[in-house]
């Protein structure tokens, strides 16, 4: 079974190719047109994707050998994202898979990720196992999901309350004077940073025991460089100590993700972790997370960096899955399928 992927949830462009549960391609486009503005812009990453769609998809099959006629299946981003975004992946699928009279899955963009640790090849009995806890942490999204039956829906143990924790990257990064999307460059300007420089907030909301909140950080590095002085002191502060200020916010970060991940496992005995999504790439989190695991004596499952941030191998891998367990019932592409972008994982 040769699968297409494609996922234009946010702001890239992505699609990848998979025969019988391994991974051929993998192309993700990332539209440098929102740079300029600080973030997203829903209807330029809308124009964006109808310009990429095509020659990323055709870039895929070329990757993987394959032609058009080789789908048996194509599985598509459904939500939860941009509207008008996931819009143009669907369509293009929808008319794609009609066309080749081939199998049209809409996929969960959450499971999609979940589904990202089981792109390594390994021996079935190395793929991470049940009870499972899984921590999302993206652009979008921040949450804690236990997967207590393979293949079973996810039951969600946490969430964030405001900003997602790769929101907290990009808009800290904003205020730093950084470029978007902000946690890669403070992971990088982080290297050479003292993370003891300030001590920023690691906040943890009451009322449940593994929900976070990412927006009292951001307050609290405004106000940090508020209280240096007027514009021009900030500008020289800045330029003396973003690196410190990055390895600062880093920290407070990364370790309330872990904080919550390893009370969470104890509490729920979880012998397996998974770290996924575009917040997962970055290397102290991983580090952290590696190095707690490894002391709790479990068995921790990070996606390779470019499997982390968004992309439509893990689009694949979770239509693979479904399919194992739910294979379709008939060969009419359901071109009923509509986007959702405000779709729930369970
Ligand atoms: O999963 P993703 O590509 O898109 C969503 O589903 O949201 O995640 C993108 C997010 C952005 O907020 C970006 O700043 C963050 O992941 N990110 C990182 C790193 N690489 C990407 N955050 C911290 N460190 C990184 N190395
Ligand atoms: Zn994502």
């Amino acid at each position: 079974m040769t699968t297409l992927g494609i996922e234009t949830s946010c702001d890239d462009t992505c699609a990848a190719v998979m025969t019988g549960g391994v991974l051929q391609s993998s192309v993700t486009s990332a539209q440098a047109e929102h740079a300029e503005f600080g973030g997203v812009v829903p209807e330029v990453a809308s124009r964006a994707h109808q310009r990429l769609i095509a020659p990323v998809v055709a870039e895929a099959l070329d990757r993987a050998g394959a032609g058009f006629a080789d789908l048996d299946a194509v599985a598509v981003t459904r939500g939860p994202g941009l509207s008008g975004a996931l819009l143009v992946g669907l369509s293009y699928a929808k008319a794609l898979a009609l066309g080749l009279s081939a199998e049209l899955i809409g996929v969960n963009h959450l499971e999609g990720h979940l589904a990202s640790v089981f792109l390594e090849e390994m021996a079935e009995e190395e793929t991470p196992q049940p009870p499972l806890l899984c921590l999302i942490a993206s652009g979008g999204h921040t949450r804690l999901l236990l997967v207590d039956e393979a293949d079973a829906p996810p039951q969600l143990l946490g969430r964030t309350r405001d900003d997602a924790a790769g929101e907290a990257f990009d808009k800290t990064a904003q205020l730093l004077g950084l470029s978007y999307p902000g946690g890669p460059e403070i992971g990088r300007l982080a290297d050479e940073g003292d993370p003891a420089f300030h001590d920023f907030p690691r906040s943890r909301p009451g009322g449940s025991d593994y929900d976070f909140s990412f927006s009292g950080l951001k307050t609290a590095v405004l106000y940090h460089l508020r209280d240096v002085g007027d514009e021009e002191e900030r500008a020289a502060y800045l330029d003396r100590h973003r690196a410190d200020l990055c390895a600062a916010v880093q920290e407070a970060i990364v370790e309330v993700l872990a904080d919550v991940l390893f009370e969470a496992a104890d509490d729920v005995g979880a012998s397996d972790l998974a770290l996924v999504g575009g917040v997962a790439a970055n290397r102290r989190l991983r580090a952290i997370v590696r190095e707690r695991a490894e002391t709790a004596g479990r068995r921790l499952f990070i996606p390779e960096m470019e499997y982390c941030t968004d992309n439509a191998a893990m689009i694949c891998a979770a239509a693979h899955r479904r399919l194992r367990h739910d294979p379709p019932s008939s060969k009419e592409a359901p071109l009923a399928l509509d986007v959702d972008p405000g779709l729930e994982l369970a």
